[in-house]
């Protein structure tokens, strides 16, 4: 996989992102949602990939683009691609922080096909990496990345997905002394964001969508934190959809190398609202500004870019009207 692809792929998540936030604030997901999805494939046409959806906006008879098994690209290296054109439909309707545009990607076979059902996890930065696990109750996590990082469990922020069925999560991580941060939506960056310093969060736990999970499997194998799974299937139907399409044990733990198979794979992501981890699109008249994180596990990279993309030229993907 040539460096300069991560280049190409930054313009993906880029050309996503512009389309997403002109829908910034104004209620309407689907909306936003449509935009990026439109904006990304649009993108993908230009690269010369044979690039395979793995991860996307759902089957071929319910998405009408970057569906499951999708082909993209104009021929070239044969490619895995995890995509969420826009993570957090509701954050960028509603203006609130960390809504991003997403891929990951890497050789053929090397992303986990998740079939979208949930899936519990934990994420935490390099330095946590070896003390937590899936399975370990919270307070246990907690604990040990608090010992890892050689602070105490007060100090320890954990981020949390504000849902009914986190309840119990939510009253032990407290009884045990870590603070929490609760968001409403957009786990990808929740899990990220406990490998990139000045986050301020340290640990991600619970429960969220599983094609999330593998997106953020691909950017902590890439940063070199960790990130551990469980398939939490919401009925039959789910279970059976996972035992055809996911070439793993799914009622086993899904680890870094079940997840994310190749150390060949990169990250890339680029803000739509402003948040902790991005800054998101600003657009200023003669054009927008993006920001962008691009891991790339080969180089052993972490790129945080900015673009300009001025009005009227090739790239400016997305017009006023
Ligand atoms: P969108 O699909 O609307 O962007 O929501 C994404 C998300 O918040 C993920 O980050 C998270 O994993 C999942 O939804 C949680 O699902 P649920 O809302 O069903 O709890």
């Amino acid at each position: 996989m040539r460096s300069t692809r991560i280049v190409e792929m930054l313009e993906v998540t880029e050309a996503a992102a512009l389309a997403a936030a002109r829908w910034m604030g104004k209620g309407d997901k689907h909306a936003a949602d449509t935009a990026a999805v439109e904006a990304m494939r649009k993108a993908f046409d230009n690269l010369d990939i044979d690039g395979q959806v793995v991860i996307g906006e759902g089957e071929r008879d319910e998405a009408p683009m970057l569906f499951i098994g999708e082909r993209v690209g104009c021929g070239g290296e044969r490619i895995d691609i995890a995509v969420d054109p826009l993570e957090g439909t509701n954050l960028t309707a509603y203006g609130q922080p960390n809504s991003l545009a997403v891929l990951a990607f890497g050789p053929e076979g090397s992303l986990l096909n998740a079939p979208d059902t949930y899936m519990n996890k934990v994420a935490t930065g390099p330095a946590a990496a070896d003390v937590v696990h899936v399975d370990a109750s919270p307070t246990e996590n907690v604990r040990n990345v608090a010992a890892a990082l050689n602070r105490p469990v007060e100090d320890i922020l954990v981020c949390i997905l504000d849902r009914e069925r986190h309840t119990d999560l939510i009253r032990e991580v407290r009884e045990a002394g870590a603070r929490i941060r609760l968001i409403s939506d957009g786990d990808v960056f929740g899990a990220v964001a406990t490998a990139i310093e000045g986050t301020g969060i340290h640990l991600y736990l619970g429960i969220g969508a599983a094609p999330e999970g593998v997106l953020a499997a691909a950017a902590m194998r890439c940063i070199g934190g960790c990130f551990m799974g469980r398939f939490a299937f919401r009925s039959d139907e789910d279970r059976a959809r996972a035992e055809q399409m996911a070439k793993c044990d799914i009622d086993g733990v899904l680890d870094m190398d079940c997840l994310v198979s190749s150390n060949e794979v990169a990250f890339v992501a680029s803000g739509v609202t402003d948040g902790e981890l991005l800054r998101g699109v600003k657009y200023f008249g003669q054009g927008a500004r993006t920001h962008s994180i691009a891991m790339d596990n080969r180089t052993g990279t972490v790129r945080f870019i900015e673009t300009v993309y001025r009005t009227g030229t090739e790239k400016f993907w997305v017009r006023r009207d």
